[in-house]
């Protein structure tokens, strides 16, 4: 059988025609109309004035930190429950992260947590420069709680939405919440450009400011001067015509990943492995089915992980929190428990993440659920 990958890209809009125009008329560069095209689509479609497309979600969380000050010494609050690309551009920067513990309902940023973090904060007199908080596995973060937390100390949130495209809190799509939101186009997204990324501005200057860092800091002279150190960090034409071809079948690739999703559920129903709840108000692009392993399940993650392996079929633990990656063990840790115990920790011990790709057929999910519940023993 083939190999049955986790989220494999998925082309089927024209994506084929806007990498076919780049070539004809030589934009085979880091600008032209796919990317001043793909920034004005991508943000109509998010309701979003000043989308800066760039080199990945990575280099969008690096400029964004570097825009609201964050540097060396400085604080900055993180979801520990995600992918180090949340919070590497941080250490690029050399500030100190503090990561805080998830709440059970959504497994995002623990309102809790949060404010015991800033409590910690203000009682050291040194509050953060940002909170990136992630809107993990197409889920969105509890913004109506997370919001006023920030704003009653004044610290500006960073949106990361690297896996939220088309996600939605309360009627609003996931990235507009945050003074900065963020999106990732990464291979393995629901909208891909092979690589890519996106900051999603609110103000001309920011996008100005971001795009002028993204392009290497080159002072508007006919030479090359630069007064500030500068990146490579913007979106080629030709990925960006990927990018475009994606955004026309977006809701063709929403529906199929809900439909997976559901099929897990139902698949699932009654047994000792659970899928990621939807909570009301919340629309998950389900961008990957994540799933729990009951208590009373003897099986581990990293057991099935390895025998549907050899089965062909990718599966994967849930995101190990980065408060307990070695490179991250100095940093301080805010759990949601009032016993200190920490959510994340747990949906870590005991998540699964299932094949979600758009492409998946029914006939591979039934083997993929059939073979899971004869793992597990159910
Ligand atoms: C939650 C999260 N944040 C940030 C990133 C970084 O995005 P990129 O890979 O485009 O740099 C990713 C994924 O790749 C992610 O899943």
């Amino acid at each position: 059988m083939k190999k049955i990958y986790l989220s494999p890209p998925y082309m089927g809009g024209g994506e084929m025609k806007y990498i076919r125009e780049a070539f004809e008329t030589n934009w085979i560069a880091p600008l032209g109309p796919n990317v001043t095209g793909f920034e004005k689509e991508a943000g109509e479609y998010l309701g979003v004035p000043y989308p800066l497309a760039l080199s990945s979600g990575t280099a969008a969380i690096h400029l964004s930190l570097k825009y609201l000050g964050a540097g060396s010494g400085d604080i900055v609050f993180c979801s520990s429950f995600t992918f180090s690309g949340s919070c590497n551009a941080a250490a690029y920067e050399k500030s100190e992260l503090v990561f805080i513990d998830s709440e059970p309902e959504t497994w995002n940023m623990s309102p809790v947590a949060l404010q015991k973090a800033f409590d910690d904060a203000e009682k050291n007199g040194k509050l953060p420069k940002a909170v990136i908080v992630v809107d993990l596995y197409g889920c969105s973060a509890d913004w109506d709680k997370i919001i006023p937390i920030c704003k009653r100390y004044n610290v500006p949130i960073i949106e990361d939405s690297a896996e939220a495209f088309g996600s939605k809190y309360k009627g609003s799509f996931c990235g507009v919440f945050g003074d900065i939101g963020i999106m990732s186009f990464n291979g393995n997204k629901i909208i891909t450009t092979s690589g890519g990324g996106m900051a999603l501005c609110k103000t001309k200057e920011e996008y100005d400011k971001m795009l002028f860092w993204a392009t290497q800091s080159r002072e508007p002279t006919p030479h090359y001067e630069h007064k500030e150190i500068g990146y490579n960090y913007r979106l080629s034409n030709i990925c960006a015509g990927i990018g475009r071809g994606q955004l026309e079948i977006i809701d063709e690739k929403l529906k199929r990943r809900k439909d997976i999703y559901e099929r897990y559920r139902e698949g699932f129903l009654n047994t000792k492995i659970h899928v990621m709840p939807e909570v009301e108000g919340y629309t998950m692009n389900h961008w990957l089915t994540v799933t729990t392993l009951d208590e009373s399940a003897e099986a581990t993650p990293e057991f099935i992980c390895a025998e549907m392996n050899k089965l062909n079929v990718e599966t994967r633990p849930a995101w190990k929190p980065m408060h307990l990656q070695p490179v991250f063990s100095g940093c301080k840790a805010f759990a949601h428990g009032d016993d200190g115990s920490f959510v994340c920790e747990e949906i870590y011990r005991r998540g699964i993440c299932l094949p979600s790709g758009d492409a998946l057929t029914k006939e591979q999910q039934s083997f993929i659920t059939d073979s899971i519940l004869k793992l597990i023993g159910d």
